[in-house]
């Protein structure tokens, strides 16, 4: 029999969208079955007897296994043990999925604003009380630290509040009639089955920034979670039932990505598709809805330049920089990827973050005081050592850090790298991993110029004492959100997305309403 370790050596080994479905139809929750850490264990336990940790998938208002009984093990990346087993599902499924959530939108599109936002106010409330329970399965699948997962909770379950708001203000318009006999008049309703397909760097949050709106404007979805962490997505939908959310409102099915998304894609019932991921699989997302004419929302891959000048205040960049940087160990879409550092500040810049940067505790995120997890997977690690391979060979120097983490499997040390120059990899990639590489520049259009250099448009950062610098510096920035002086800037109540080939649309804050309704032009007439 394979040990946990050597198991995870072979699925971690491939890469990370590849997963293994196993045709043994068991589903119970392994961790209480195999030998794993006390930590692990105990959480899952706990779990487990609150009813929040599911092993199977949820369609039309039940659980249920895969058609076949084949399944996929969820592991814990800090330290490689099975949590449990979930469903390996493809089209079928997903067809079923869909059938579920196109027969409840005829009912659920048509319950008062005031009923929706009810239903949506207490599964926040849900969500809430069990906050602790949900972060505590977050780390276990994720492996962000408990208490990043806790605040993803909490962020998370801000979306359902706010869309439970908006839920009641999706107002029409009249329009002034160009004829006397005609009355004209704009109509907004629903788009209908929305497929959301989700990422594995925040479990939850992901989720509820879609379902939030898609539910409030009266659409029905069907979840597919990242295949590395269901059991967030699954804990969640258990708690929409809960709240009185109908069956068929949220389906979640999990498995073979591919077969799920084609499903979605070809599916003339599926009148949305919203993602968040790699601008790789957005593109392919893209092209496959021009067959059926799907509306897109697309949350894609970032590259953020970080921009230091020399009149910035040194203790609110170097807070700022750690912040956007070292979010979810830079698993983030909105991480700092490069940090441009004006020349006059840069030497000083440097100590002072390094030290910082060689403070950070590294860790299983269940571990006193750790801020820096594991990263998803062996395939995430590989990826963070060759970038950081081809930046050292092309003149990179490592102020810290720089290899695996002694804790061995797929913990990185947070490392700072200087001397990077805009054509190494590192520059021109989403590093997605605890790399900060410094860029040194000397003036504000070279600063622009540099940031500008790519085709991604997500987040910037500027650090500046200097408010018209500040102005100027946003305005030239081809991003969708700009922080000043502050390195985390998410929010349920400001519009997220991005620029250039970073995505398609918004989500969160009013505007996020948008993605999820159609305008309906009437014009009544014959009225004189
Ligand atoms: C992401 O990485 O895609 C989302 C980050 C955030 O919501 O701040």
């Amino acid at each position: 029999m394979m040990s946990a370790i050597a198991r995870m050596a072979t699925l971690y080994g491939s890469s990370r969208n590849i997963f293994l479905c196993r045709s043994a139809s068991s589903h119970m929750p392994l961790a209480l079955a195999r030998a794993v850490s006390t930590e692990s264990s105990s959480v899952a336990t706990r779990l487990n007897s609150s009813g929040l940790l599911k092993s199977q998938a949820l369609i039309g208002g039940k659980w249920v296994d895969a058609h076949d009984g084949s399944t996929i093990e969820v592991y814990n990346p800090a330290t490689g043990e099975v949590i449990t087993d979930v469903p390996c599902m493809g089209k079928k499924e997903t067809n079923d999925a869909i059938a579920s959530a196109s027969n409840a939108f005829h009912s659920w599109s048509k319950v008062t604003a005031a009923e929706r936002s009810k239903c949506l106010r207490k599964w926040f409330d849900l969500l809430m009380i069990h906050k602790e329970e949900l972060g505590q399965l977050m780390t276990l699948e994720q492996g962000k630290p408990l208490k990043e997962a806790i605040g993803e909770v909490s962020y998370g379950a801000g979306f359902i509040e706010f869309f439970a708001e908006e839920a009641k203000r999706v107002y029409g318009d009249i329009i002034p009639a160009t004829l006397p006999d005609r009355r004209l008049f704009v109509l907004k309703q629903p788009v209908g089955v929305v497929g959301a397909v989700t990422p594995w760097n925040f479990p939850l949050a992901m989720i509820t920034r879609k379902v939030g709106p898609a539910l409030a404007c009266g659409c029905t979805v069907v979840i597919k979670p990242s295949e590395l962490t269901p059991l967030t997505a699954l804990a969640a939908a258990e708690l929409s039932l809960q709240a009185g959310i109908p069956p068929g409102v949220v389906n979640v099915v999990m498995g073979s990505a591919p077969d799920i998304g084609e499903a979605l894609l070809a599916s003339p019932q599926v009148r949305k598709i919203t993602f968040t991921g790699s601008t790789a699989v957005g593109k392919k997302l893209m092209a496959g809805s021009a067959a059926t004419v799907k509306k897109v929302s697309l949350e894609l891959g970032g590259n953020a330049p970080c921009i230091i000048f020399d009149d910035a205040d040194l203790d609110v960049a170097v807070r700022g920089t750690l912040g956007t940087k070292f979010r979810n160990s830079g698993q983030t879409c909105v991480c700092a990827n490069r940090v441009l550092v004006q020349e006059g500040i840069y030497d000083k810049f440097a100590e002072v973050f390094s030290n910082a940067v060689q403070n950070m505790k590294v860790g299983d995120g269940f571990g006193e005081g750790v801020v820096q997890g594991p990263l998803i997977n062996e395939a995430a690690v590989q990826k963070v050592e060759s970038l950081m391979q081809d930046a050292i060979s092309k003149g990179a120097k490592i102020l810290v850090g720089g290899k695996r983490h002694s804790l061995g499997m797929t913990f990185y040390q947070p490392t700072v790298l200087a001397d990077v120059k805009s054509e190494m990899l590192l520059s021109r990639e989403e590093i997605f991993g605890p790399v900060a590489p410094l860029l040194k520049f000397k003036t504000e259009e070279e600063a622009i110029q540099l940031a500008n250099d790519t085709n991604a448009g997500l987040a910037a950062y500027i650090f500046t004492s200097n408010i018209q610098r500040s102005w100027r510096v946003t305005e030239a920035l081809e991003y969708g959100i700009v922080g000043i002086n502050e390195g985390v800037v998410s929010t349920e109540v400001a519009p997220f997305g991005g620029m250039k080939q970073s995505g398609l649309g918004r989500e969160g804050s009013k505007y996020g309403m948008d993605e999820y309704l159609e305008m309906k032009y009437v014009c009544l007439g014959n009225m004189s």
